[in-house]
C-alpha cells in the first residue's frame, strides 16, 4: 500500500519559554492523502502555522516534541536530525508562506532562485531554464522567459507568491504545506491562487495541507476541513460535513462569523478569546465561550465522537447522554460562493 504523504499522530509540542510552558499543539492527529487538499481552520494562535511548521521542523529549538509522531511519506521524522531535515526540505514536503517575501531573496533574480532549488535535480543548464520558465507558467505566469532575469520587487504580491511556490515545487515535493498563502492577497487574486493549487494537485497529484483563518478560502479549495482550537483538532470532516452538518459548537461559531454565510442573516462573532495555552483549562477548552455548555465541558476532555466514516467531532454534545442541541441559524450555510466572502 501507498504510504500516506503525511500522517500525525497524537502529536504534542511545547514551547518551553521563561514563562512556562506554552502548549501549543495539544494530542492532534490527522491524515493527508494521496492528492488530496485538507485545510486547517481556526482562530489566531490555535495552533495552525506552529503544526505546519512542525512538520518540516521550522521551528525555534525551544519548540519540543514531547509525544506523538509526524510521518511523511512513509517515514518516521519526529525526531530527524537538522541533516536528515535538510534532504527532506523541498523534496518530500514544501512549504509556502502568507509573505513570499520571507522565502524569496529580494537581490537574487527569480531565475537564480529557481535554479538554486532546482539544483538537486541534477539537470543540465538548458534544462534547468526550459524547466524554470515550465515552473513558472505552471503557476500562472506569463512570458516567464523574460521574467527569469527580474528581481522579485518587479513582480505584484500576487505575482510574488506565484514565484514562491513555483520555487517550492521545484524539487518536486509530494506534500505541499500552505501557511495562509493567500490571506495578505485581494479577493480576485486570492481565487486564481487557489485555483492553481487545485490545478497542481489535479496535474501533479500534489497533497495539499492549507492553512486558513478564513473558511471561505476552505469552502473554494478543501477536500476536507479540520477545525483546530486551543491547539487541538476539535472536528474534521469532509468539505461537505464541515459546511452543511457541523456539529461542535466552536464549529459554528466559525460559521456565524462567516461573511458570506451573514447575507441576509446577522454575523455573529465568538465572544470571547481563546485560552492561554501556558495553562488550558482542564476540560473542553471552547467551555467557557460556549453558550452550548454542559457541566462535563469543564471537568473533562470531550474524545473525538465519530458522526460518520469520515466526520468526528470532539464535543460533549455528541455524548448519547447529551442533550439535543440544534445548531443555531446563523450557523447555517445555504448553498453558497464561499469565496465572495
Ligand atoms: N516561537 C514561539 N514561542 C512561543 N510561543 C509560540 C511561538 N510560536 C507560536 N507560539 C504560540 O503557539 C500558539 C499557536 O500559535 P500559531 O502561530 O500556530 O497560531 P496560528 O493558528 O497560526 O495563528 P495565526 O492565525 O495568528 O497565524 C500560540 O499560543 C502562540 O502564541
Ligand atoms: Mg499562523
Amino acid at each position: 500500500m501507498e504510504p500516506k504523504p503525511l500522517e500525525i499522530d497524537n502529536l504534542e509540542l511545547s514551547f518551553t519559554t521563561p514563562y512556562g510552558e506554552v502548549k501549543a499543539v495539544r494530542g492532534v492527529s490527522l491524515t493527508l492523502e494521496p492528492g488530496e487538499i485538507l485545510v486547517l481552520a481556526g482562530e489566531s494562535g490555535c495552533g495552525k502555522s506552529v503544526l505546519c511548521k512542525s512538520v518540516l521542523k521550522l521551528l525555534p529549538r525551544y519548540a519540543r516534541i514531547k509525544s506523538g509522531s509526524i510521518r511523511l511519506c512513509g517515514r518516521d521524522i519526529t525526531h530527524a536530525s537538522e541533516a536528515e531535515m535538510t534532504k527532506i526540505r523541498g523534496t518530500e514536503a514544501a512549504m509556502v508562506f502568507q509573505n513570499p517575501l520571507t522565502t524569496l531573496m529580494p537581490s537574487m533574480t527569480i531565475g537564480a532562485q529557481i535554479r538554486e532549488a532546482l539544483r538537486r535535480r541534477h539537470l543540465t543548464p538548458e534544462e534547468e531554464e526550459a524547466e524554470s520558465i515550465r515552473l513558472l507558467e505552471s503557476v500562472g505566469i506569463t512570458e516567464a522567459r523574460q521574467r527569469l532575469s527580474q528581481l522579485p520587487l518587479a513582480f505584484s504580491g500576487g505575482m510574488r507568491q506565484r514565484c514562491a511556490l513555483a520555487i517550492a515545487l521545484a524539487a518536486q515535493p509530494k506534500v505541499l504545506l500552505a501557511d495562509e498563502p493567500t490571506t495578505a492577497l485581494d479577493g480576485t487574486i486570492q481565487i486564481q491562487i487557489l485555483d492553481r493549487l487545485k490545478k497542481l494537485r489535479d496535474e501533479r497529484g500534489l497533497s495539499i495541507l492549507l492553512v486558513t483563518h478564513d473558511l471561505g478560502v476552505a469552502a473554494h479549495i478543501a477536500d476536507r476541513v479540520g477545525i483546530l482550537y486551543a491547539g487541538r483538532l476539535v472536528e474534521i470532516g469532509t468539505a461537505e460535513e464541515i459546511f452543511y452538518d457541523p456539529r461542535h459548537p466552536y464549529t459554528w461559531g466559525l460559521l456565524s462569523s462567516l461573511p458570506a454565510a451573514a447575507r441576509g442573516k446577522r454575523l455573529t462573532p465568538i465572544d470571547g478569546m481563546p485560552p492561554d495555552l501556558l495553562a488550558p483549562p482542564p476540560g473542553d477548552a471552547f467551555a467557557s465561550r460556549n453558550p452550548y455548555a454542559i457541566a462535563i465541558d469543564y471537568e473533562k476532555q470531550p474524545p473525538l465522537f465519530d458522526v460518520s466514516s469520515t466526520h468526528k467531532a470532539a464535543t460533549w454534545l455528541l455524548d448519547p447522554r447529551a442533550p439535543k442541541i440544534t445548531p443555531p441559524e446563523s450557523a447555517r450555510i445555504e448553498p453558497f460562493d464561499s469565496t465572495k466572502s
